[in-house]
């Protein structure tokens, strides 16, 4: 991202341990590489991590970051950085106040994490949150950053002469490599490597940190970093292993958020919580006795915790899952429930000891129960059909937003769709997240299945079971689409200079025609319009941005149709053929259809849901959406007589739009060349299973409760869950040259320069600034900067 400093500091500790000495030092260094090169390759980066390794630092601060956390020659050097006992301290990300921007690596777990807060412990606005997004969408995120620092505001020395001020967490993150510093030099020398590690050092810093009164855990992480605190902490540390965070509390809100907005209840799909496990003991770990769930009384039992952990803890940390369940027992309960999860980890023995060392770690539980809310209320989330980049150039969703060309940001509940997430809360909806297939859920126990923005395939076995969900079994659904255009993808490929290749947008900001496939069972489909303006349903002003038109829609559906232009490629050619290029047509956006038992609502952007670049909200739309989905209650505007079809949009077969022919989709898709399985992420009774009512329509699918699918069939080879290696993602890409390609794209600190190059064809002047940027004056570059926080993306200036 563009947003942090590209520079690199090595702080040997001896030298340095006057902590203006490293700000004066770092503001030469940030002014030098900032200001004079505008990208910065992974090669240089592994250089300097050598360097680091060869002379044996001991701390190191980096305050650089960007998204591609699949750029794996970098995250495998940074844990190479660790495992040899080299203390990493990184920025989290100036991309803020969005979620799901958190920068790498200082998401990765062997590395300490540092978001930026100002003089009065506010969360700076600028600070990267949301949980880490590797995770989804099987999995939920882990807790970033670890800790805060100021990191508004702070003087430092002017390169000439006198001070500055300067913004960012590239400036929170040194304050927090000082005080590790600091706290390195309570050790003599000699003994520094034997209790000072990567695990030990963020357990000093984590649990001496003062939480803020406000900002929640993805926010603040542990908290504000406190010398004295972790100084007493060190002072009589042995090595031994702990989980961050170490209490979860549904009673603590909102720093429990957003698990303090949701109460568990029984038929939920599992809620997952992600904790991080270090081990200050050795840099590789075991676990010596699983995990366990000590209730603290009777009711306690109610809970069932499925766990998935890492086996091998390396380097110093791991993970710890825990994937809660009421049981069928607690269907009526309503209460708290509290409890204990430990578990005993070992380490080979040091040098000179005979015993391994081992070390139980607690996990403290205070959860919410409530009885299961009704049918009515349950809105189901689609996670599974979500594709995010990495690792692929996926587009962002509203093309009106320059300053950030990929669609980052996890596209989840908790993420960059948190406000809508607690705007469902405060409306009374219970909102779950389906990870697997949607052949992982029961279709009965659901008002609504929310389809928002979603960039995958569908397996044909899902195209069924959805029918017959809606039909016959009442399930409401409701998509939220987005753009989709070949031509303007075709004209938005840029050439990256990191990997000296094209890229090319592998979809559009969803994915149309599987969209359409798996509508078509309903007669319903989009076009390929890439449409913006102004309009009103019901007195609500409105913007509709980049968003698709509706193509086909049956007889008897309701239909909202507004007069836009249309901004996509083909469509401004036939402006210009038509020789009519402000003539606005009437457009479908908005449907909504009886089917069968169940009901459905189509609407063609997502912008107005996604807190990430959002223009206007759609919430109040939305839950007159879910009233009719969910409910069957018809708001009197949308479905007034006038907007009623008597005869159905139809748009022929050959002017839908088609799926890109040169991309290998299957690199990108969980579907293509996938096998159909439901994952930990849904609930146990399917996990590892193909789902529910598959090869038992008819038969079994009127049974009470949920089916468990007989196991019989060979489907259960693939569990596995328990059994994940770290790095799933190495196998999946490694000796796919394909994947690789992708993978060091808009390498670390640079959106912007590929920002520059992608839009040559608007501004071929910054490209020419761009190319000479190494031998541009201060001045030059001044100028550059301010061009730039005019056109809107001037965060830059604040670091
Ligand atoms: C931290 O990193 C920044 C940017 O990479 C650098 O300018 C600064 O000197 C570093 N600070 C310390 C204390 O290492
Ligand atoms: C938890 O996080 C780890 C580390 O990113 C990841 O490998 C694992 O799949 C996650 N598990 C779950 C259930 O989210
Ligand atoms: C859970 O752990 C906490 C902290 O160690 C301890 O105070 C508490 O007694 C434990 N509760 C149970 C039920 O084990
Ligand atoms: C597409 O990529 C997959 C790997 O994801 C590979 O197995 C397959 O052979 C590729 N297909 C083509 C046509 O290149
Ligand atoms: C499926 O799991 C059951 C129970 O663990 C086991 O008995 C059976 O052999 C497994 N089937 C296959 C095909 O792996």
């Amino acid at each position: 991202m563009g947003h942090l400093l590209p520079v690199l500091l090595l702080v040997k500790m001896q030298n340095v341990l006057v902590l203006h000495q490293i700000l004066r030092f770092m503001l030469f260094v940030f002014l030098l590489t900032h200001s004079l090169l505008q990208v910065s390759y992974t090669s240089w980066f592994l250089d300097a991590f050598n360097y680091a390794i060869a002379t044996n630092m001991d701390v190191l601060n980096l305050s650089i970051g960007g998204p591609d956390y699949l750029d794996l020659p970098f995250v495998e050097k940074v844990w190479e950085i660790t495992a040899n006992n080299i203390i990493m301290v990184s920025a989290i990300g100036n991309d803020g106040p969005l979620y799901g921007t958190l920068n790498n690596p200082a998401d990765q777990s062997d590395v300490i994490g540092v978001g930026g807060i100002d003089y009065s412990d506010h969360i700076a606005s600028f600070s990267s949150r949301g949980m880490s997004t590797w995770e989804i969408p099987h999995g939920y995120g882990r807790v970033k950053p670890d800790v805060v620092a100021y990191g508004r505001e702070i003087m430092g020395s002017k390169i000439s002469t006198g001070c500055k001020s300067l913004s960012g967490t590239s400036v929170a993150s040194p304050v927090v490599a000082g005080v590790v510093c600091l706290l390195v030099s309570i050790f003599p020398e000699n003994k520094r490597k034997e209790i000072l590690n990567p695990a030990s050092m963020k357990q000093a810093l984590v649990e001496g940190a003062a939480k803020l009164a406000g900002p929640n855990m993805y926010e603040q992480g542990a908290g504000r970093v406190d010398l004295l605190q972790s100084y007493e902490i060190l002072k009589s540390y042995q090595p031994r292993a702990s989980i961050f965070p170490s209490v979860l509390d549904y009673t603590d809100c909102p720093y429990s958020w957003p698990f303090c907005r949701q109460p568990l209840y029984a038929g939920a799909m599992p809620v997952i919580f992600n904790a991080t496990v270090l081990n200050g003991m050795g840099v590789i770990g075991y676990v010596q006795s699983p995990p366990s769930w000590h209730p603290s009384d009777e009711e306690g039992n109610l809970l069932s915790i499925h766990f998935t952990y890492s086996e091998v803890i390396w380097p110093w940390t791991g993970y710890l899952a825990l994937h809660m369940q009421i049981k069928e027992e607690g269907v009526h309960f309503s209460g708290v429930i509290e409890g204990n999860v430990t578990v005993t980890l070992y380490s080979p023995p040091a040098q000179g000891e005979r015993a391994a060392r081992s070390s139980t770690c607690i996990l403290q539980l205070k959860l919410n129960v409530v009885p299961t809310p009704p049918r009515s209320k349950r809105v189901l989330w689609d996670q599974f059909h979500s594709i995010k980049y990495p690792p692929g150039y996926i587009p962002r969703d509203s093309l009106d937003v320059r300053n950030d060309i990929l669609d980052w940001h996890g596209d989840h509940l908790h993420t960059n769709f948190h406000i809508m997430f607690n705007m469902l809360r405060d409306a009374g909806y219970y909102v779950e997240t389906l990870g697997s297939p949607l052949t992982c859920f029961d279709a009965s126990q659901y008002g609504t299945l929310l389809l928002v923005d979603l960039e995958d395939e569908y397996f044909q076995e899902e195209i069924e079971k959805l029918r017959d969900d809606v039909i016959n079994t009442g399930l409401g659904l409701a998509v939220f689409a987005e753009w989709y255009n070949v031509d303007t993808m075709v004209k938005m490929r840029f050439f990256d200079d990191n990997t000296r290749s094209w890229w090319t947008p592998v979809t559009g900001g969803a994915n149309i025609p599987a969209l359409n496939d798996l509508l078509a069972p309903f007669g319903i489909a989009f076009g390929d319009k890439i449409l913006n303006g102004d309009f009103s349903i019901d007195g609500e002003q409105s913007r509709y941005a980049s968003g698709t038109d509706i193509v086909r829609f049956p007889r008897g559906g309701y239909v909202h149709s507004f007069p836009f232009l249309d901004s996509s490629e083909s469509g401004a050619t036939q402006n210009v053929l038509l020789n009519s290029g402000m003539n606005k047509a009437d457009s479908p956006i908005l449907g909504l259809l009886e089917v069968g038992e169940g009901r459905i609502a189509v609407y063609g952007d997502s912008n107005c849901l996604d807190s990430s670049h959002m223009v206007t909200n759609c919430y109040g739309l939305l839950r007159k959406i879910l009233d009719f989905t969910g409910s069957n209650i018809k708001d009197s505007v949308l479905f007034s007589e006038s907007v009623k079809q008597d005869t159905p949009l139809y748009e022929d077969d050959n002017h839908l739009s088609s799926r890109r022919t040169d991309v290998n989709f299957s690199v990108y898709s969980a579907v293509i060349g996938k096998d159909l399985i439901c994952r930990s992420d849904s609930r146990f009774e399917v996990w590892g299973t193909k789902g529910y009512n598959l090869h038992v329509r008819g038969r079994n699918r009127r049974l009470p409760g949920y089916l468990v699918i007989d196991l019989g069939r060979g489907l259960n080879s693939t569990v596995g869950s328990t059994k994940s290696r770290r790095p799933k993602f190495t196998e999946k890409n490694k000796g796919d040259s394909a994947g690789n390609r992708y993978l060091g794209l808009l390498y670390r600190d640079e959106l912007d320069v590929p920002e520059l190059v992608a839009s040559q064809w608007l501004v071929p002047a910054i490209v020419a600034v761009t190319g000479i940027l190494l031998f541009l004056s201060i001045w030059q570059i001044r100028q550059k900067r301010r061009r730039r926080k005019r056109s809107g993306s001037g965060r830059l200036a604040n670091l």
